[in-house]
């Protein structure tokens, strides 16, 4: 799993907003920009300070704080650009006040307003569910202070190095600029509190019955949600398989389908799974409020009409992938996991879709339309025998009348084989002699019991191919049906 996501990290670097942990720069500049804009001689009065702060609770919730919101109007953005005004942001401005509030003050004008916002959390831009700075605030000062002391979140002697803080202070490399705002004023304000705080020898010493601030999930049902993990899956399920939709649905390619049908049809954004997720989601090609009415599924297993036919069908390998991802998103993005027993397994092996074509000739005509499966077995010289796990597959319907089937293959690797790094970068077949397994779905059982595999009881016979696997259509490798 770890080296997975790691090259799909590096691949995509710019894209993948959780894969960067950018503790050091942006942090430093931060922490600077505030002790540059504080001015010490100017000490507004308190009433000053908490209209301000409501204001910019309303301003929040007039903007819909999502991941995929358009742009804000620049003002709202950068505030050393125009003279401190506490009327149009807050978030440094009421910052300087902190030392002449005590914690209490602080903690009822700057912490309390958090938990009031409609907008979900900074923390939203990276975890998907799971985690809300909403969580980590108790019902009064005491208990709030006292439990995240224990749970190790605030540091006595150094506050600003505070975990709490370092959880608040994680930015993704291109924030949202809305998220970002919000985010700043999130940390000054946990700041601000925590360092007057760690000062009050009362406070020092509350206790609490209730310890229990922070989310109440396992650490692994928030990894899970983590957006990057989201990503990471989402290659490994969906984008490892747009490659058979590309003729028609990538920019790169599929110009005449443009002018005919329109813009919508580049649905894939090139060398960006992240926009492409993005873009799938705003134009409802996954839904996660009806997973199984994503467009994804319903077109291209013409449950409703598509311009290209039918891709594939229900219960088939691409419909299987699409069909876990789109329902874990949805389970991801609605808060449904609660324990790590409910969190889908993992599959124990990686895939990419190749450009290498197998067909097998005189297939039985009684076998029309039925769903054909062939896995692909490589011969180890030295060891003499055919390897344990498929080294490829690829799966389709028999074209009966013409006594064919025929399909891309996808290569494939287990999930913790030093192959499994290779064939993201480059799914290729190494030349040599594979043995053909080929299984075929006769009772219609992949259809009406998903997500039902095909098992011993569908083999129907092998047969060993020697080939160069060159990719392209023009260079079909071509087999007799066993
Ligand atoms: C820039 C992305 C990003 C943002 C924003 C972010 N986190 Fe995280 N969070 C991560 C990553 C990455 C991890 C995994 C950290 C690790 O393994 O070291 C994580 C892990 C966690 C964990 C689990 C602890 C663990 O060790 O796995 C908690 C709890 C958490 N974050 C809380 C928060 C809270 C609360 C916020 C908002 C105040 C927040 N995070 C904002 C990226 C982010
Ligand atoms: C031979 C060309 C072709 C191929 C290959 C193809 N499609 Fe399409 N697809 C189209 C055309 C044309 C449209 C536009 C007309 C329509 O909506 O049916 C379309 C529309 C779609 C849409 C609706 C997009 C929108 O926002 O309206 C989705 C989703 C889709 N296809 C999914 C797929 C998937 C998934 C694959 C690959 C497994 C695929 N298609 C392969 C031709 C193709």
């Amino acid at each position: 799993m770890r080296l997975l996501l790691l090259a799909g990290c590096a691949v995509l670097t710019i894209a993948i907003a959780g894969c960067s942990h950018p503790y050091s720069v942006e942090k430093a500049t931060s922490a600077r920009n505030d002790s540059e804009t504080a001015d010490p001689g100017d000490r507004d009065s308190a009433h000053d300070d908490s209209a301000a702060a409501h204001h910019d609770h309303s301003a929040h919730s007039e903007h819909p704080h999502a991941d995929h919101a358009a742009p804000p109007p620049a003002a709202h953005h950068e505030p050393a650009s125009h003279p401190v005004s506490p009327a149009t942001d807050s978030a440094d401005a009421d910052h300087q006040d902190s030392d002449s509030l005590t914690p209490l003050q602080i903690f009822k004008k700057r912490i309390t307003p958090i938990l009031q916002a409609k907008n979900p959390s900074s923390c939203s831009e990276c975890h998907l569910s799971g985690v809300d700075l909403k969580e980590y605030i108790g019902p009064d000062q005491e208990t709030t202070f006292a439990s995240l002391r224990a749970a190790g979140l605030i540091d006595m002697e150094n506050p600003d190095a505070s975990k709490l803080l370092k959880f608040i202070d994680r930015r993704p490399k291109q924030p949202n600029l809305i998220t970002d705002k919000i985010r700043r004023e999130e940390l000054a304000a946990f700041r601000a509190w925590i360092r007057a705080a760690v000062q009050d020898p009362k406070l020092a010493t509350a206790q609490t019955a209730d310890a229990n601030l922070g989310p109440q999930i396992p650490d692994e049902v928030i990894r899970h949600a983590r957006k990057d993990r989201v990503l990471a899956s989402f290659i490994d399920n969906v984008w490892s398989e747009v490659g058979r939709c590309a003729a028609c649905h990538s920019p790169d390619r599929n110009q005449k389908q443009v002018k005919e049908h329109g813009e919508q049809v580049s649905w894939i954004k090139l060398r960006d799974p992240q926009a492409t997720l993005d873009y799938m989601l705003e134009a409802g090609i996954i839904n996660p409020d009806d997973p199984l009415e994503s467009m994804l599924l319903t077109k291209p297993t013409m449950q409703v009409e598509h311009g290209g036919g039918q891709k594939i069908v229900v219960g088939d390998r691409t419909y299987k992938q699409f069909r876990r991802f789109i329902e874990d998103y949805a389970a991801v993005v609605n808060g449904v996991y609660e324990t790590v027993e409910a969190l889908p397994p993992e599959s124990s092996e990686v895939s990419q879709v190749s450009e290498i074509w197998l067909k097998f000739t005189d297939v039985p005509a009684r076998f029309d339309k039925m769903l054909l499966r062939v896995d692909l077995y490589r011969w180890n010289r030295e060891s003499k025998s055919w390897s344990p796990d498929h080294w490829a597959t690829a799966d389709r319907l028999i074209a009966g009348d013409r006594r064919l089937w025929q399909q891309v293959l996808t290569i494939t690797a287990p999930r913790d084989s030093e192959r499994a790094g290779h064939i993201r970068r480059e799914p290729r077949l190494p030349p040599g002699v594979y043995l053909a397994k080929v299984y075929i779905d006769q009772t219609e059982k992949l259809q009406k019991q998903y997500p039902a595999e095909l098992a011993d009881e569908d083999f129907i016979g092998q047969v060993e191919i020697d080939s160069r696997w060159q990719p392209g259509y023009g260079r079909m490798v071509v087999a007799k049906f066993p």
